[in-house]
């Protein structure tokens, strides 16, 4: 083995800066592509750290080596050679190979050839699409806003807590919760004929967690700021490209906000989140806005300096009801807002993002404040083109006695949520919060238009394979 070679081996993202400089590297990687000819032969090889590959020029006498014959799409190798800058367009810097060794073959079956394949197809080699241009871009993505989530929370002094996946609490009420038992599903013990849940594990029925809200009220009446960035999951059987079973879920909490300063924490947040991508991950970002979503940058860049409209669910309802539009569900005060309704507020109404408050209570979870029209909930949604609502939050009821009434009405038993009433009980206080679903925001930041190719291995109904 040459001993001029470094033995560390050096990330192909460091060896194509500007700032690198020529000498003799050591890399290992992926072959994306291999051009064979008889003089010289041309691998673009990848290592994930970034999109572009690094060009590897094979000249004699290994090209036609022994080594170089074993080596094909999808191999997993190791070069050393000589970094110079590349007398060819296309590149700047070029590797010059003088030693490879294939550590993991890869024989003509390997299925991500140089062909162009669906997403559909690739979901089903999820193991493998991550060694693709888009999934690779899609991932680091995700990585580096998930550090920009805690950057954003640390910076402004809010606890991070990890509030619990198995619970016995179901958040939001709307009984979409995945069992967690370790009874017999054959023959679980009976009372009266019914499934006797105090003999399961927990002593009570329990599921996976739709939200780590309740718990991170809890922690918000301790440390003020805080927020819970982890797995969330929903039972709920819709197929659509924006719902997933099993999601990543960011919800901070704070003491003595409302909801207007709950709107002001969402609107900087995602313009943060927006502005870091712009910055830490543009080569990834200008291949999204050359093959997923044209605009995509000016669209970012837009957030980043955007005015959030605010319209109340009031108002919104009146502006689709006089919009002449024919929405597949008609819309009357009262009603749910549909994806159809959130998009064409967004898209067509106020054309970018959108706070909605003030919705009727009978359509939101039990713990948002009551208004003083007793009709109308603090609520908010926040919702932006393409993906439609990307947050979900509210200011929470403290008022002891409203928000037992409003237990009451929905049918919560009070044993139930004991601890979380006993919040309200002793040094109660007004607090506000809300949920970004990670993989939403995801959406929008990459032009990716199915939540199933920003997640590593997707959770929908009937797909829990890898
Ligand atoms: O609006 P949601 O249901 O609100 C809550 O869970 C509150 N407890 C949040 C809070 O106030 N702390 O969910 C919040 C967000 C949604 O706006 C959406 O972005 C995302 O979570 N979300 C989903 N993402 C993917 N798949 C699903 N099935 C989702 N359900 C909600
Ligand atoms: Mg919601």
């Amino acid at each position: 083995m040459n001993d001029d070679f470094p033995r560390e081996r050096t990330r192909i993202a460091q060896l194509l800066r500007e700032t690198a400089t020529p000498g003799p590297r050591l890399v290992k990687g992926w072959v994306r592509t291999l051009r064979a000819g008889k003089e010289v032969s041309f691998i673009a090889l990848n290592d994930g750290s970034c999109l572009a590959h690094l060009q590897v020029v094979v000249a004699a006498p290994l090209n036609g080596s022994a080594e170089m014959a074993r080596l094909g799409t999808g191999a997993c190798i190791e070069v050393r050679g000589e970094l110079v800058v590349s007398p060819a367009a296309g590149q700047h810097w070029e590797l010059r190979a003088q030693e490879i060794r294939v550590l993991g073959e890869a024989d003509a079956d390997y299925p991500l050839q140089k062909k162009r394949h669906s997403f559909e197809y690739l979901r089903t080699i999820a193991h493998l699409r991550v060694r693709s241009n888009t999934f690779g871009a899609v991932f680091r993505v995700r990585s580096a806003l998930a550090y920009a989530v805690h950057r954003f929370f640390q910076e402004r002094g809010f606890l991070y807590v990890h509030t619990p996946i198995i619970t016995a609490n179901d958040c939001e009420g709307a009984g979409e919760m995945f069992r967690v038992s370790t009874l017999d599903p054959a023959n679980p013990p009976r009372v009266d004929g019914a499934i006797d849940w105090s003999r399961d594990f927990f002593g009570e029925r329990t599921g996976l967690t739709v939200s780590g809200q309740l718990q991170g009220e809890a922690f918000a009446c301790a440390f003020s700021d805080i927020y819970t960035f982890g797995p969330t999951f929903r039972a709920e059987n819709s197929n659509t490209s924006r719902h997933a079973a099993e999601f990543w879920m960011i919800e901070p909490e704070m003491a003595f906000a409302d909801l207007a300063e709950d709107c002001r924490l969402a609107a900087d947040f995602l313009q943060y989140l927006c502005r870091y991508a712009l910055e830490h991950c543009r080569e990834d970002l200008e291949f999204f806005a050359e093959h997923m979503e044209k605009g995509l940058l000016e669209k970012l860049e837009d957030l980043v300096g955007a005015r959030f409209q605010t319209l109340t669910y009031t108002e919104a309802v009146k502006e689709l009801q006089a919009a002449g539009e024919r929405f597949e569900y008609p819309v009357r005060w009262g009603c749910d807002l549909q994806s159809e309704h959130e998009r064409f507020l967004t898209e067509q109404v106020v054309k970018g993002p959108l706070f909605v408050t003030d919705y009727p209570k009978e359509i939101k979870a039990f713990y948002m404040r009551l208004n003083a029209d007793g009709k109308t909930v603090a609520a908010m949604d926040c919702l932006v083109p393409r993906v439609g609502e990307i947050i979900g939050g509210s200011q929470r009821e403290e008022r002891s006695e409203v928000l037992g009434a409003r237990m009451a009405e929905v049918g919560i038993a009070p044993q139930s949520l004991q601890w979380y009433l006993d919040l309200r009980r002793w040094g109660s206080c007004p607090h506000a919060g809300f949920g970004l679903g990670f993989e939403r925001l995801l959406m929008y930041v990459t032009g990716m238009g199915n939540i199933r190719d920003v997640i590593p291995f997707p959770r929908t109904p009937g797909n829990a394979k890898f």
